[in-house]
């Protein structure tokens, strides 16, 4: 195995660092190819440390000047290492004082600081502060920052780090300054700057505590007008924390920023939040519901970050989900109270169930495939080669679930309760997964051991179910099992606590009061079990007539719930179940049944049809006037194509793909009179406002649209395209479009023309052009491959492989969300794979690396796929320089 590129660092190998650093002050003399930086800081030894050396991490620094308390150190006591530098220090303090020069204008990984549209911008999390200047650049170094920043008037007339404002004023030479100061002490990877010609709209809000708190969207000209919701969703989210965690805005000002070329969604800098603008900007002209929804979600989730993340932040980069899991557990349940919320008392648990699908949508479409390959990891690493590639649907979105399924143990209360122990305890400190879940387990006097193993294993674990009626007795006995397959490197897998929310369901559909074995009366109808071990059996007493089981209700643990239902059984939980969310989720696996049988016999060249009893479960929960088109427009989306392609062996894209067209051929044609009269009456009359109830019709509209357009149905297509000419508003311009794309009819490259004469001036709108091409179907064997498409537009003048955005928007949406054109059958699609990643390593590692991920799963491909793909992996692999970020991920790949 290769290794030079990167080796693997492990998380037991953790050592405090023998100095630290109590207060930095820098200085910035911003210039696009020549920044001077200076920093002086104040190095406090560790008495509980072992004496050693100063350890400052470097990376593509020029280093001008190193002094130790005003004088060079002898050249002995100054070391060069390949990843930065080591001083020897004296006594217990010191004063070290270090200036570099740097070229952001040559920095196109946008990690460290760099330009965009010509302002300054820095990224630093997780290790870009090294890229800076030289510093002990790890998150258990916590000091605080005062910030000088210099530069031309002309150019950055907006100077802003993290925390206050001391002072501005001009220099000499068209030249002006700001000085800046944080009062929290932070880790490296949470200091900002930014530098450039921007505009704000601002707000003065008050915190709980009756303190004034001025709140500040940053823009560039011209885009004021979308910073309103953004502006919104944060002050939503600071009445959210302070009401549900008690959680209070400490500083006197919170910036939010957005900026075009960004590798992520947003940074929750202390203070100064840098956004993607995608997750920032919004007009009903130019976002769609989706884009508003994100933001939305994406301003609470950085904000929350500023205490669980930034108050108490991580010890070391492996226990990242200690502060992603737990963060995006809060913003999930935000976005839910904010559904609920507009929905009104009477449709809220239906507004919470549709958030909840969203999320399981995303965990089994991203997190799944990701749990069953290679880059397999728990959600708390214990190896990696480079941290970039540890930005995980599992540390994420695992980790959420790992914190829900806490507070489904605990309730609201217990898990408040720990929030507020933990706090308690660890306020301003740098701390780990373990320090989190034992406040749990104190503030509720639980032992929480075992259910530490959730940190530890890799691998979606099964959950087996099987159930027994005894007719003689009234009981029904529940015998559930788990199982974790092995994943790289845990062949044995030790049982977990898995909590399964449980509901038994009346021959009528009415759900039965539960009462176990030993109870004295029965309790709820739905109700937790615990289950700990291998093998469990529940039984449940009391019963007149045989139950259907409902399980793992609100999808209460991060599990595959392997449970033998036939076609009646699905078809009566999707008709009856009175969880929203198992509702749905009998539908998906209805479906997920049908197509996969439909791609089995057409893969086999085998004639095959849509079956009747499928076509009319799923009619009648789609056209069920009394659910909520929000919930109807989830229950008849399919399942998404990548958790198809997991639960298919080998995956064979081109068979699903025709099981897919297929089915929507036929739901479109059969359901069309039902499609019609919803199209009638879901549309929203008036001005577009972002709001849920209006977003469900026009999600259940747009479906419509796509199923007709999907059948070529004449009445439908002509919809399409009159609602595409006179929309008012992004989501039914853009639904209605998407229609078109993703169908046989001509009408649509006239109707992707007019909508890029229309917006060719709107970066992010483009992007959404730029996706929808990409992710288009064949639905005629003879048209034109998509990648044909794919190639011509990476020479459309709004393209550039140095922007995130518009990376994702083309080529991530070609290989990932188009597995049937991505893996032809002629290998093109590999070999243009190749040739982007390779040249994307060029400029940018994060974003090749994630473009690289699309083919991790490679050994889950038929025989001939394989063999068209492991040559590419082995070019990429071969290429000379190729970064750590790729590397990892290809060598994991093929190992
Ligand atoms: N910490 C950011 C978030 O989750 C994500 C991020 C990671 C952004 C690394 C930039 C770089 O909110
Ligand atoms: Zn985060």
């Amino acid at each position: 195995m290769k290794t030079e590129h990167a080796p693997t660092i492990h998380r037991a190998d953790y050592r405090p660092l023998p100095w630290t650093v109590e207060r930095i002050d820098l200085h910035f003399n911003l210039d696009p190819t020549a920044t001077v930086v200076t920093s002086r800081l104040n190095c406090v030894r560790n008495p509980e440390v072992e004496a050693g050396p100063l350890r400052l991490w470097g990376d593509t620094l020029e280093c001008l000047l190193l002094t130790v308390d005003g004088a060079e150190p002898a050249a002995a006591a100054l070391r060069e290492l390949e990843d930065g530098l080591e001083v020897d220090l004296a006594g217990e303090r010191a004063v070290v004082e270090i200036h570099t020069r740097i070229d952001p204008q040559a920095n196109t990984t946008l990690s460290g600081l760099y330009l965009s549209n010509g302002g300054f911008f820095t990224q630093c999390e997780a290790e870009g502060f090294r890229r800076i200047t030289y510093f002990p650049d790890r998150p258990d170094v916590m000091a605080r920052y005062t910030v000088t920043l210099e530069a031309d008037r002309e150019r950055c007339p907006v100077l802003l780090s993290n925390g206050n404002l001391l002072e501005q004023g001009e220099l000499p030479g068209g030249r002006h300054y700001a000085r800046w100061e944080d009062p929290f002490p932070k880790p490296s990877y949470l200091f900002a700057l930014v530098a450039a010609r921007l505009v704000v709209l601002e707000r003065k809000a008050q915190t709980a505590s009756g303190r004034e708190v001025l709140l500040q969207v940053w823009v560039e000209e011209g885009n004021l007008d979308r910073a309103g919701h953004a502006m919104d969703s944060l002050i939503h989210s600071m009445r959210w924390d302070e009401r549900t965690f008690g959680l209070e805005l400490d500083l006197d000002r919170f910036m939010i920023v957005a900026v075009a070329d960004f590798n992520m969604g947003a940074m929750e800098n202390k203070g100064l939040n840098i956004f993607n603008t995608k997750y920032v900007l919004a007009k009903p002209d130019t976002a769609t519901d989706v884009d508003y929804e994100h933001i939305e979600s994406v301003v609470a989730h950085e904000y929350f970050h500023n205490w669980t993340g930034n108050r108490v932040t991580c010890r070391d980069w492996f226990q990242l989900t200690l502060k992603e899991g737990l963060t995006v557990f809060r913003d999930q349940q935000f976005s839910a109270d904010m559904l609920a919320e507009a929905a009104g008392e009477e449709d809220a648990a239906s507004a919470r169930a549709v958030k909840r699908i969203d999320d399981v949508r995303v965990l089994r479409a991203a997190q799944f495939p990701e749990d069953a390959g290679p880059m397999a990891h728990p959600i708390r690493p214990d190896s990696y080669q480079e941290i970039n590639n540890f930005y995980t649907a599992t540390v994420y979105e695992k980790g959420a679930e790992v914190i829900r399924m806490l507070h489904t143990l605990l309730g609201t209360e217990g898990f408040r309760n720990g929030m507020d122990l933990y706090f308690s305890y660890h306020d301003g400190k740098a701390v780990t997964c373990d320090d989190f879940v034992d406040a749990m387990a104190e503030a509720n006097g639980r032992d929480l051991d075992q259910f530490m193993r959730w940190y530890a294993q890799a691998g979606t674990p099964r959950l087996g179910a099987r159930g027994e009626w005894n007719a003689a007795d009234g009981s029904y006995t529940l015998r559930l099992t788990q199982h974790t397959p092995p994943t790289p490197g845990q062949a044995e897998k030790l049982p977990l606590v898995i909590p399964v929310a449980v509901g038994l369901i009346a021959p009528d559909g009415s759900d039965l009061p539960l009462q176990l074995e030993g109870e004295s009366q029965p309790g709820a109808s739905t109700r937790v079990l615990e289950l700990k071990t291998a093998e469990q059996r529940f039984r449940f007493v009391g019963l007149s007539a045989e139950p259907v089981p409902s399980l793992l209700r609100g999808f209460s643990a991060p599990v595959l719930l392997e449970l033998e239902e036939d076609d009646e059984r699905l078809a009566f939980r999707m008709a009856k179940d009175s969880d929203p969310c198992n509702r749905w989720d009998a539908a998906q696996r209805y479906a997920e049944r049908v197509i996969l049988a439909l791609a089995a016999d057409l893969g086999q060249g085998r004639a095959a049809a849509v079956p009747e009893a499928f076509i009319r479960a799923f009619r009648s929960l789609a056209t069920d006037e009394a659910l909520d088109p929000a919930f109807r427009a989830q229950a008849a989306a399919l399942p998404a194509e990548g958790y198809l392609l997991e639960r298919m062996s080998p995956a064979d894209p081109a068979a699903l793909r025709a099981a897919l067209r297929l089915l929507y051929a036929t739901l479109g044609e059969r359901l069309a009179a039902d499609w019609l009269a919803l199209c009638e009456r879901l549309p929203v009359a008036g001005e577009y406002r972002y709001h849920p109830a209006d977003a469900g019709r026009r999600a259940l509209l747009n479906l419509a649209l796509r199923y007709l357009a999907a059948a070529g149905n004449e009445a439908g297509l002509a919809l399409a395209r009159q609602r595409f000419g006179a929309a008012g508003n992004m989501t039914d311009r853009f639904g209605a479009l998407a229609a078109l794309v993703q169908s046989a009819s001509p009408a649509r490259e006239d109707a992707l023309a007019a909508f890029h004469a229309r917006y060719k001036d709107d970066a992010l709108v483009l992007d959404k052009w730029f996706s929808l091409q990409a992710g288009a179907w064949r639905w005629q064997d003879d048209a034109p491959g998509t990648l044909l498409r794919v190639k011509a537009l990476l020479d459309d003048a709004a393209f550039s492989l140095s922007n995130p955005n518009k990376v994702y928007s083309l080529l991530g949406t070609f290989f990932r969300a188009n597995p049937a054109e991505f893996h032809a059958a002629d290998g093109s699609g590999h070999v243009f794979w190749a040739d982007m990643v390779i040249a994307l390593d060029a400029r940018n590692p994060q974003v090749a690396a994630r473009m690289a991920r699309a083919l991790e799963n490679w050994r889950r491909y038929t025989p001939a796929l394989q063999a068209s793909i492991r040559p590419q992996l082995e070019r990429v692999l071969a290429t000379k320089g190729l970064s750590p970020d790729v590397s990892e991920v290809i060598g994991k790949a093929l190992q």
